[in-house]
């Protein structure tokens, strides 16, 4: 049994219903050749396909790399959108400049298409206020479901982004290791907030699988560990 099967079941025997597999790829490699991209995923999917238990349902999307801006006709072709919904989840280089992130969605933000920003507190050079900005442009906001509980300076970012209220999705960004979506559930639960993670683990990402809007998601109240504020502000 392959890695991506043991994971996959334990994603079902944890309660999580539905994956959306989303291979790397860049704006750049989509600009040269996207059918190769669309060829390789394939591939992989049909190899999944043969082994994969019966749940979790699988879907497909990409995650795209913003090296370069997105060519349009990528907008208007569903096969690189999430599971064929208006939603595309996108990355930036991790040393992106707020105004180069901006003028990128910009980009993206014509027509019905959605970006969906992938775990934005990593990317070190943009804050809360640049995550507002994005959401201004009408992007939809992922952290990550692992980082969201750690004490590093990305669980920090990631916690005040959730107490700003600008998070509408909390996704595991499994690479067939532990990092799973029970990891925020968990954490989040002990914040009192019920109806929030429900939004951000199974609303709003039903939203994507359903292709309506998501809703908008109250802030969490976090009540921060004195040694995590330490930790913090020792830069650690
Ligand atoms: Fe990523």
């Amino acid at each position: 049994m392959t890695q991506s099967v043991l994971v996959l079941r334990q994603f079902a025997e944890s309660g999580i219903t539905d994956v959306v597999l989303t291979p790397h790829v860049s704006a750049g490699e989509l600009a040269f050749d996207k059918e190769d991209a669309l060829e390789r995923r394939d591939v992989a999917f049909t190899l999944l396909s043969r082994e994969a238990p019966e749940k979790p349902r699988l879907h497909l999307g990409f995650e795209i790399m913003l090296d370069v801006p997105l060519v349009a006709s990528i907008l208007d072709d569903r096969r690189f959108s999430l599971a064929g919904s208006r939603y595309y989840l996108v990355e930036f280089p991790i040393s992106v400049f707020e105004d180069d992130a901006t003028s990128l969605l910009e980009g993206l933000v014509e027509g019905d298409a959605v970006p969906l920003v992938a775990h934005v507190e990593r990317y070190r050079n943009c804050g809360v206020k640049s995550v507002a900005q994005w959401k201004q442009l009408g992007a939809k906001v992922q952290v990550d479901a692992t980082t969201l509980t750690r004490s590093s300076e990305r669980g920090h970012v990631a916690r005040q982004l959730l107490g700003a209220g600008l998070v509408d999705v909390v996704a595991a960004d499994n690479h067939g290791d532990d990092r799973v979506l029970g990891n925020a559930v968990q954490f989040l639960s002990n914040h009192e907030s019920e109806h929030i993670t429900r939004s951000l683990t199974e609303g709003n990402p039903r939203a994507v699988l359903e292709d309506v809007d998501m809703n908008p998601v109250p802030a969490v109240a976090f009540r921060e560990g004195l040694w995590s504020r330490i930790k913090h502000y020792m830069g650690s």
